[in-house]
């Protein structure tokens, strides 16, 4: 009788912690032991070469989202678990909108519908407050908290989404009493639609508009803004999808004041441009995203911020709209002036590579920091650690074997999720996944999907550590 189900031997363990030479037992889905010459394995797989490291926790996709009359979005949970799965992540953590007049709980069993049995990979919701009336505040919100969706996201723009400043103090209260953890998409409205309506009056409908549309004090102000807004409900909050130097710099600034004020930065913001853009006519709809990229100072800032700690977790913002489709990026009326063009790119396949490639391959940060940025931090923030995010004794098998050595140029013919183009097409990076298991069951192996879309599940997480104010 083998004592262990699964035995990786020979690979080289990367946690948050330690980079060591070391074999990894497995068995029932958990981690049970790690060293040399642990014993025997019904199955062992081999992992010279490789990096052995806990799987990619991606705490910022969308999925399956309504995107408004006439647009859908490219993947559901089935290309989109599948593509993260192929792209070293065992767990992501897509939102669940809430529709203005409608209730949190309607909305969840619409998202718990749309992923039952089709999830390669385990999944958990971040709620969407976009009606915080008395019953969502009052009752909604804290038995949500009590069931384990213990992280709220809230919207300072688009039109069906934003909260006025006085509502965002009662949501961040109802954070601060249920122990809940808010993000928080930081963007002044007023001033994005000023500008667009200014920049249509001039004829400049094209998607190079985006940009100018949002410019980078439009977002400084409103981190400002909701770090205040934080400060006086003494609560912590999450800044996300950070694109420059001026919003980091308040994240960076409340840090320093002892608040606990959190950021996250995304792939778009340490390789793409707004510069990317031009000459691209009507095709750069393919590279509109808020807040959109800025320029290559902004770029030297996002790593920054990543290597000095500022920003905590590094995720995708995943958000797929087909360009050549009836429903994606140009209809109805994308055509017409950029701001119809749905907001949002892909990358849940090429979240990890580029960091790693860009971030350990050129030196600009160690392996175990890497680990944080794309595991570790996601399961200690969202309250899944040490379950999730390490390789430890008694943690899930979640286990991705690295190849630091194998360079891939990025096109959309080597990815899995379901858009019609990558905005990394062209991208040389060196380093990718070879083997993908989810709770000590192979997902991926040498570039073949070999898992069941009914093995990932929705998981319920703990009040986030760094939620409370103490
Ligand atoms: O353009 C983006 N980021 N779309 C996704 C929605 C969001 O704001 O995260
Ligand atoms: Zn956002
Ligand atoms: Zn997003």
């Amino acid at each position: 009788m083998s004592e262990f189900d699964i035995l990786i031997v020979g690979g080289t363990v990367a946690t948050h912690e330690c980079v060591m030479r070391q074999d990894v037992a497995i068995k029932d889905g958990v981690v049970a032991a790690l060293g040399e010459n642990l014993g025997t394995a019904k199955e062992t797989i081999d992992a010279n070469g490789l990096i052995v490291m806990p799987g990619g926790i991606d705490s910022h996709v969308h999925l399956a989202q309504p995107s408004g009359p006439g647009i859908t979005m490219a993947d559901d949970f089935e290309s989109g678990t599948r593509a993260a799965a192929f792209g070293g992540n065992t767990l992501v953590m897509p939102f669940c909108i809430q529709e203005r007049g409608k209730g949190l709980r309607i909305a969840l069993n619409e998202y718990h519908a749309k992923a039952k049995g089709k999830c390669y990979i385990d999944v958990s919701f971040h709620l969407v407050i976009a009606d915080p009336n008395e019953q969502v505040l009052g009752q909604e919100l804290p038995a949500l908290v009590a069931d384990g969706y213990t992280s709220f996201k809230i919207f300072m723009t688009y039109e069906a989404l934003k909260l006025a400043d006085r509502e965002i103090l009662e949501v961040l209260s109802v954070a601060r009493e249920t122990g809940a953890l808010v993000m928080v998409h930081a963007e002044n409205d007023d001033a994005i639609r000023f500008l667009t309506e200014k920049l249509e009056r001039a004829g400049h409908t094209l998607p190079t508009g985006h940009a100018l549309s949002r410019p980078i004090p439009v977002e400084r102000e409103a981190t400002h803004r909701a770090i205040s807004l934080a400060e006086i409900i003494d609560v912590p909050v999450m800044i996300v999808h950070v694109s420059n130097r001026e919003a980091m710099e308040e994240i960076a600034r409340a840090q320093a004041r002892g608040l606990k004020v959190m950021g996250e930065t995304c792939p778009q913001y340490l390789v793409l441009k707004a510069s990317d853009l031009n000459g691209l006519d009507i095709e750069g709809a393919k590279l509109v995203c808020s807040p959109p990229p800025r320029d290559a100072a902004s770029q030297e800032s996002c790593w920054e911020g990543l290597m000095n700690g500022t920003f905590s977790v590094f995720s995708s913002d995943h958000c797929p709209f087909r360009y050549n489709d009836e429903q994606g990026k140009l209809f109805p009326r994308g055509r017409e002036s950029f701001r119809y063009v749905p907001n949002g790119i892909p990358g849940i396949e090429t979240r990890l590579p580029i960091l790693f490639s860009e971030g350990v391959g050129k030196g600009r940060i160690s392996l175990e920091r890497f680990v944080e940025l794309a595991s570790t931090n996601h399961a200690k923030i969202y309250g899944l650690f040490p379950r999730k995010g390490t390789i430890a004794e008694g943690s899930d098998a979640d286990i991705v074997l690295w190849d630091p050595n194998r360079q891939v140029r990025i096109s959309r013919e080597v990815l899995h999720d379901a858009c019609d183009y990558t905005p990394y097409e062209g991208l040389e990076v060196t380093g990718w996944p070879t083997l993908t298991m989810l709770r000590g069951r192979v997902v991926v192996r040498d570039g073949k999907l070999v898992g069941e879309k009914s093995f990932g599940e929705h998981l319920a997480r703990e009040r986030s550590p760094f939620a409370s104010s103490q």
